[in-house]
Parts: C-alpha cells; sequence; structure tokens
C-alpha cells in the first residue's frame, strides 16, 4: 500500500515542530537554571561577603571589649593599690593625732573649762571613727590586693569561726543562732569567717528592740555549680529603698545615729562575694527581719552530688 506524500510530508511537518518546540523548550530551560544556577551563585557571594564582614565587625568588637576590660583592670587594680597605700599610711598620724589629743586630755583635763573638755571630747571620738574608717578603707581595699586564692573550705567551719570571734557581743545580746548543714565551697575561707562574721553582727547591731535576736543560716546547692546561702535575722529590717545604698561604701541608710559603724562591712561582703563570682543582695520586711542571700561557687566534690544540702 503506497502511502500518501501529503499526508507524509504534514506528518514530518508535525514531527519537526514538535522537536523545534521541545528545543525550544529545552532552551529555555537551560537558560532558566543557568540564570537560577548564576543568581544563586550571585547570592552565595553576597551572603559569604555578609558573614566575612560580620565576623569582622565582631572580632573588632570583642577586641575592643577584651582591652576595654583589660584596661578597666589595670585601672581597678591601680585604684586599689592607692586606697591601700593611702589607708595604711594615714593610720599612723592618725594614731599619734589620736595619742596626743589623749595625752592633753589625761594631763589637763581638770584644769580645762568644761566646753573646752567637751570640744576635746569630740575631737578624740572623731578621730576613733576616723581611724574605723581608714581600717575600714583598707580592708576593703585589701579584699582584692591581700587575698587568697579560693580553695575548697566548709561553710559550716567559717559560720562557727565566725560565731567564735563575735562570742561575747552575742552572748550579751542573748543571740540564738541555728544553722542547716551547709555546703564546702571554693572559697577563700579567712574571707569566707569575714563575710559570715559582717552579716551576723549586722544582724545583732540592727536588732529589734522588742525581740530576742534570732538568725538563721541556710544554704542551697544549685544546679549551676553554684551554692546559695540565706543569713536571716528578725531585727528592724531594711526598708525597699535602702537595700541597694546599704552595700555601697560609707553608706548607713536609715537611723543609725545611735548604733556605731561606718557604712563598710556589707561593701566589703559585696566585694568578696563578687571576687568569688558570686552576688550578694538582701530581701527585707520592714519591722520583721531581713535576709541576706549570697552564692559562692561550690567545691568541685560538692558540686558534682548536686541537690539540696539545707532548705
Ligand atoms: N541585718 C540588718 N538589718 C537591718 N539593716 C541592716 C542590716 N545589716 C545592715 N543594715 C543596714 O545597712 C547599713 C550598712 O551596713 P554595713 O554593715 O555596711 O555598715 P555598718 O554596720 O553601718 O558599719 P560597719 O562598717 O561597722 O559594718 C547599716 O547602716 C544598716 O542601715
Ligand atoms: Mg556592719
Amino acid at each position: 500500500m503506497s502511502e500518501d506524500p501529503g499526508v507524509l510530508r504534514r506528518h514530518l511537518d508535525r514531527e519537526r515542530r514538535a522537536r523545534q518546540a521541545a528545543e525550544t523548550i529545552a532552551e529555555e530551560k537551560t537558560r532558566e537554571a543557568f540564570q537560577a544556577n548564576e543568581s544563586l551563585k550571585r547570592l552565595n557571594e553576597d551572603l559569604e561577603r555578609q558573614v566575612a564582614e560580620r565576623t569582622a565587625e565582631l572580632r573588632a568588637a570583642r577586641d575592643e571589649a577584651v582591652a576595654a576590660q583589660k584596661e578597666l583592670q589595670r585601672s581597678n587594680a591601680e585604684l586599689e593599690n592607692f586606697a591601700y597605700s593611702v589607708s595604711h599610711d594615714l593610720r599612723e598620724p592618725l594614731r599619734m593625732v589620736h595619742s596626743y589629743l589623749e595625752l592633753i586630755r589625761h594631763r589637763a583635763n581638770a584644769d580645762l573649762p568644761p566646753q573646752v573638755a567637751d570640744y576635746l571630747d569630740r575631737a578624740i571620738h572623731t578621730t576613733e571613727r576616723m581611724q574605723g574608717m581608714v581600717r575600714g578603707l583598707l580592708e576593703y581595699a585589701r579584699v582584692t590586693t591581700h587575698g587568697s586564692p579560693p580553695a575548697p573550705v566548709s561553710a559550716d567551719a567559717c559560720v562557727k569561726a565566725a560565731v567564735e570571734n563575735l562570742e561575747l557581743g552575742l552572748e550579751e545580746a542573748r543571740v540564738s543562732i541555728t544553722r542547716d548543714p551547709l555546703p564546702a565551697v571554693c572559697a577563700d575561707s579567712e574571707q569566707l569567717a569575714r563575710l559570715f562574721q559582717n552579716l551576723i553582727s549586722n544582724a545583732v547591731k540592727y536588732r529589734h528592740p522588742g525581740r530576742r535576736p534570732a538568725i538563721h543560716v541556710a544554704a542551697r546547692k544549685r544546679d549551676d555549680g553554684m551554692a546559695s546561702f540565706r543569713v536571716s535575722d528578725n531585727g528592724r529590717g531594711l526598708a525597699a529603698e535602702d537595700k541597694e545604698r546599704a552595700f555601697q561604701l560609707f553608706q548607713r541608710p536609715g537611723d543609725n545615729t545611735a548604733i556605731d559603724g561606718t557604712g563598710i562591712g556589707l561593701a566589703v561582703c559585696k566585694r568578696m562575694v563578687e571576687r568569688h563570682g558570686g552576688s550578694i543582695d538582701v530581701e527585707s520586711t520592714p519591722g520583721e527581719g531581713a535576709t541576706f542571700c549570697f552564692t559562692l561557687p561550690l567545691a568541685e566534690g560538692d558540686a558534682a552530688e548536686g541537690g539540696s544540702a539545707a532548705g
């Protein structure tokens, strides 16, 4: 059977057109793919450039922060050394002034007109106060310049040492002190004893006039490797607006005219705690009492056990 040439031609034409159409589509797809690939490449290059720029910016910011921190550490150390030598060097002339004033009082007291004797008493009292401030400043500066390196220490033993140092005053005021078992921490033991001593002596000093002072020391092991301590009293407490000031050097918020003090104790506590990488704060209901809360790193063994040492 012979094929009709017209039909064959039409068939071949259709095939050619279909092939051409397929080739055009394929070309278009290839072009599109190429373009997509090109824009992806550009996008990648853009992204890489942006990442490189950002990394350089971050690196520069980090270098700046490290340099600023170093400078801060240097100037802090300089300031501490300055405070240390000034307070150290002031002690001797102050002691001399005090001794001479005492000598005058001793020699001439009976002959002095009452008003002059009163001036003399005030001058002596002021030098004593100044001696207390200089001693406090020296202690404050010594926290970082003369501290021992932190080592595992029993917080229980440090509370005991603090209580022994305060024994007479505690007996006199009939203070009741209780404590839960406390964990071992990584700290300068002398400073930790001093910290408890400052907090306990404050709890007695700022007691409520109508109550027998009661102090409780508790601690809890935290999951982040820190121990959180609480020293609670049933004293007069602190107003909310006084809490921050209480930790500042030479600040004595509230009515303290009848109570001796220089306003250094809590500033020293804060400095000691921060030197160990912890923080200190106070919770209080005025008239009911205050709880001083601070954190310190747990000693390795105690940190590994986890859980709670005491309530
Ligand atoms: N347990 C407390 N209850 C109530 N107020 C307190 C307590 N502890 C401290 N304060 C307040 O915080 C202030 C600062 O205390 P801080 O121990 O620094 O100084 P200070 O006791 O006045 O003098 P010192 O330098 O002799 O310790 C106190 O003057 C008092 O107003
Ligand atoms: Mg005090």
